[in-house]
């Protein structure tokens, strides 16, 4: 099969780390590699987490690289409040058997756009500090890059906890800019999308009966629903795996071409990701908006992807 070559960056975080699980367990694409992003939590811990989500899954051939300890520009923020202290609260993962690639993240994303006969698809799920750096430090291989799917952002509205911005593009505001003004082609998983892309409550039950994994994802739902659940929402948002399963079923989802420009001087908005949605700005589309998903399908994917695991699947190498 043609598969789609991915490097995904994140910040492993609950739904990264769901993201993960769908992304491995994909026959349609073939994960060259994991960065990590300072985001959730510090490097240090979402590193140790990505690595600990592949030592869980048995795959150890998958290479994890370590990213830059901080943004750009602005100081480290994390979301204990969300994730915990470990930035992957809740669930017991095996300590990482497989030492980290040497490389750092932005030197191993370079090494294998230039390695890959195909154009690779970018999925960052955290902060966009990484690819940031890679866009400015390797302009020639911006040609090697197909698109980049990303969480991040919202459209409509937004809750960071900081104004209107979502957190992944406040933390590192500038670096977002840098990715959304660089020409790549975007496709853009927000809040507008992934807030309504949930696993119910009342769904936790079929995941834990899916298997080990899918007991995993069940436990990771668990920790981050708590907060959601408290203020009423029926689910927990699984707002980075919408990108994979973009990736692997885009008719899952319903989206908008747009220009979208980052705020990076908004007292109250920095870090906004503003979208004109009607078009009436005229400048030229740089993003393909989720707007909408078809979140029982999602579910399915999710389920079948766990279910994969117990019958010696999710394996895409
Ligand atoms: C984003 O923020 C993080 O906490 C999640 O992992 C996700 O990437 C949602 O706003
Ligand atoms: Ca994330």
């Amino acid at each position: 099969m043609n598969k789609i070559p991915i490097l995904m960056d994140c910040d492993p975080g609950h739904d990264d780390a769901i993201a993960i699980i769908l992304a491995l367990s994909s026959e349609k694409l073939n994960v060259l590699g994991i960065t990590t992003a300072c985001g959730n939590q510090t490097i240090e811990k979402t590193t140790k987490n990505a690595q600990g989500i592949c030592e869980f899954l048995g795959r150890r051939d998958v290479p994890v690289a370590k990213g830059r300890r901080a943004p750009l520009l602005t100081p480290v923020y994390t979301a204990g409040i969300a994730h915990g202290e470990s930035g992957l609260d809740g669930p017991q993962l095996p300590e990482p058997a497989v030492p980290l690639q040497e490389e750092s993240a932005v030197v191993f994303m370079a090494r294998k756009l230039e390695e890959s006969r195909k154009p690779v698809t970018l999925v960052p799920t955290g902060p966009l500090t990484n690819i940031a750096v890679l866009l400015l430090c390797y302009p020639h291989l911006i040609q090697k890059i197909d698109r980049i799917v990303l969480m991040g952002g919202s459209v409509v509205s937004g809750c960071s906890g900081r104004g209107a911005s979502e957190f992944n593009i406040m933390v590192d505001p500038y670096a977002a800019d840098i990715v959304f003004t660089s020409g790549i082609p975007i496709v853009m998983m927000g809040l507008d999308v992934t807030n309504f892309t949930t696993i119910g409550f009342d769904e936790k039950e079929k995941f834990r009966r899916a298997g080990r994994v899918g007991a995993l994802v069940a436990d990771l739902a668990d920790y981050f629903g708590r907060g959601f659940e408290m203020v009423g929402w029926c689910g927990v948002p699984v707002h980075d795996a919408c990108t994979i399963a973009y990736l692997i079923d885009p008719t899952l989802f319903t989206m908008r071409e747009m220009n979208v420009r980052i705020d990076l001087s908004g007292e109250f908005t920095m870090g906004s990701t503003v979208g004109d949605s009607y078009g009436v700005e005229g400048h030229e589309a740089n993003a393909l908006v989720g707007l909408a998903s078809d979140r029982e399908r999602f579910v399915e994917l999710l389920l079948g992807a766990c279910a994969g695991y117990e019958k010696g699947e999710g394996c895409n190498e």
